[in-house]
């Protein structure tokens, strides 16, 4: 049996299936799952949505970039990280320290569809989301290649699909 002692880190835009796949590969592994947009929104005391609106993106990637630099990998855990996040470069160098940086791919129809029924999220409040998410993939798609151990394409399989090939590829078991 191998066990890394690392965490596992899963990037990738948004409707890439991040926080789905790391429920359940958490709970496959039976490590902790911490999600860096959940731990912004309790440090903050509001939903994303509000530090969008009350501090704009700017507040909401300092605080995000906070977070990050609060965890010591200690323990190995699956870290969920938010479509953005791989934009500062220093969230990168601080992510890799804690782990393998899982790319969670996925063609632009595909999120296209995935995310033509979020309401949630404050990039996509905009008059064309299917443009906007166009244009924000366009521009994220060389920062998350930069970033990434190893990617996986997500497009055509299911989450348990997407889980199996994350842990055949670090090895790593319960
Ligand atoms: C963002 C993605 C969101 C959240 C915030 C900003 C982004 O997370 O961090 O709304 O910049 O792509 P998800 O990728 O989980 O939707």
């Amino acid at each position: 049996m191998t066990v890394t002692p690392r965490s596992i880190v899963l990037i990738g835009f948004m409707g890439s299936g991040k926080s789905s796949v790391g429920q359940l590969l958490a709970r496959d592994l039976g490590w902790p799952r911490v999600d860096t947009d959940e731990m912004v929104a309790a440090k903050l005391g509001m939903p994303i949505a509000a530090i969008f609106a009350r501090l704009g993106e700017e507040g909401f990637r300092e605080a995000e970039g906070a977070i990050l630099d609060t965890m010591d990998g200690a323990q190995p855990a699956v870290i969920v990280t938010g479509g953005g996040t791989v934009l500062r470069s220093h969230n990168i160098q601080r992510l890799r320290e804690l782990g393998k940086i899982v790319w969670l791919m996925a063609d632009l129809d595909v999120l296209q569809q995935r995310l033509s029924r979020s309401r949630n999220r404050p990039l996509l409040q905009t008059g064309d989301p299917v443009a906007t998410i166009g244009t924000l993939f366009a521009t994220r798609h060389e920062f998350y290649k930069q970033a990434a151990d190893f990617t996986i394409d997500t497009s055509g399989l299911s989450l348990e699909e997407v889980t199996k090939a994350i842990r055949n590829e670090l090895s790593v078991e319960r």
